[in-house]
């Protein structure tokens, strides 16, 4: 049962929620299948980076799906996603076995989580969708002296093959030049955290950490990672054809270089750390 904290709402965060797509009927189990979970260095790094062997708690915030929750329950005693999206929460509910891993439907800022218990507070592919200075507050207050906040993002499109490139740089054009002109679902840039980090005074060494992963994928997966992005799909729902999104030209691009045949990728990361 996840617990529920929305009565601290965040009404910047609400608004970007509430045309993010996430809520669309099919969309969590589709980012769930496409989208990659963080593969076992980024454990190593991270558990280094607190010193300690296994950690005693991670809180992931903006957990989505549980994809990168999940990975830490063969790791840590206890770990804990926090989650703003109803329906991305009961998708990580539904996909999560392990007793050891729970998580509470909440806004990034505002867990109502202990104070001082974690060892690592992680933040996968959501640092942009949240206010920086009120997260790293919330962050900060949940760790332990020493421990890790991590903030880490992978790099699309992978590397797959140049023509598949190529057609997913120019879909996320697409999407991108199609926000609304007023600033309406603008997200904090990516390339911005590690600064941010530093400036907000809660960490006592922040750096970048850059690595990748392997995985693999057919054309299929390609086009479900397309699929995964919110913007894409709101768009495709406004009216937005899968031609003029810049969908069918990556499905051909896809099905040329992939079809069916499942072929090795890899995956771009960047994590920016602050520890406490
Ligand atoms: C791109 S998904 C990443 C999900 C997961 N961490 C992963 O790596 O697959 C970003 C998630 O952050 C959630 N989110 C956005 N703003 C949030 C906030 N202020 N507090 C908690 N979750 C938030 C979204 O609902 C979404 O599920």
């Amino acid at each position: 049962m996840a617990e529920n904290s929305r009565d601290l709402v965040d009404p910047w965060s609400e608004e970007l929620l509430s045309t993010s797509g996430y809520e669309r009927t099919g969309f969590a189990a589709g980012f769930d299948s496409n989208r990659p979970a963080p593969p076992p260095v980024l454990l190593d790094i991270l558990c280094l980076a607190a010193q300690v062997d296994g950690p005693r708690l991670v809180v992931d915030l903006g957990s989505g799906t549980g994809l990168s929750t999940r990975p830490w329950a063969d790791r840590a005693e206890q770990v804990i996603g926090v989650e703003a999206s109803p329906e991305m929460r009961a998708q990580a509910e539904a996909a999560t076995g392990a007793d050891n891993v729970r998580f509470v439907q909440a806004y990034a800022q505002a867990t109502g989580l202990p104070d001082g218990e974690a060892d690592l507070v992680t933040c996968s592919q959501a640092l942009h969708w949240m206010k920086p200075e009120p997260t790293f507050a919330e962050a900060a207050r949940l760790l332990r002296p020493g421990g890790v906040f991590a903030a880490y993002d992978y790099d699309w499109p992978p590397v797959v093959n140049w023509e598949v490139e190529a057609a997913f740089e120019e879909l996320l054009q697409r999407v991108r030049a199609g926000r609304a002109p007023d600033g309406r679902g603008m997200r904090y840039a990516k390339d911005g955290h590690l600064e941010r980090i530093e400036a907000s005074g809660h960490f006592r060494y922040a750096r970048e950490v850059v690595f990748h992963a392997r995985d693999r994928a057919d054309a299929a997966r390609i086009v479900g990672m397309a699929l995964s992005l919110g913007p894409l799909t709101v768009r495709l729902h406004e009216g937005l054809s899968e031609e003029e999104a810049g969908l069918t030209a990556l499905r051909e691009a896809a099905n040329r270089a992939l079809g069916d045949h499942e072929t090795e990728i890899f995956i771009g990361y960047r994590i920016r750390l602050g520890v406490k």
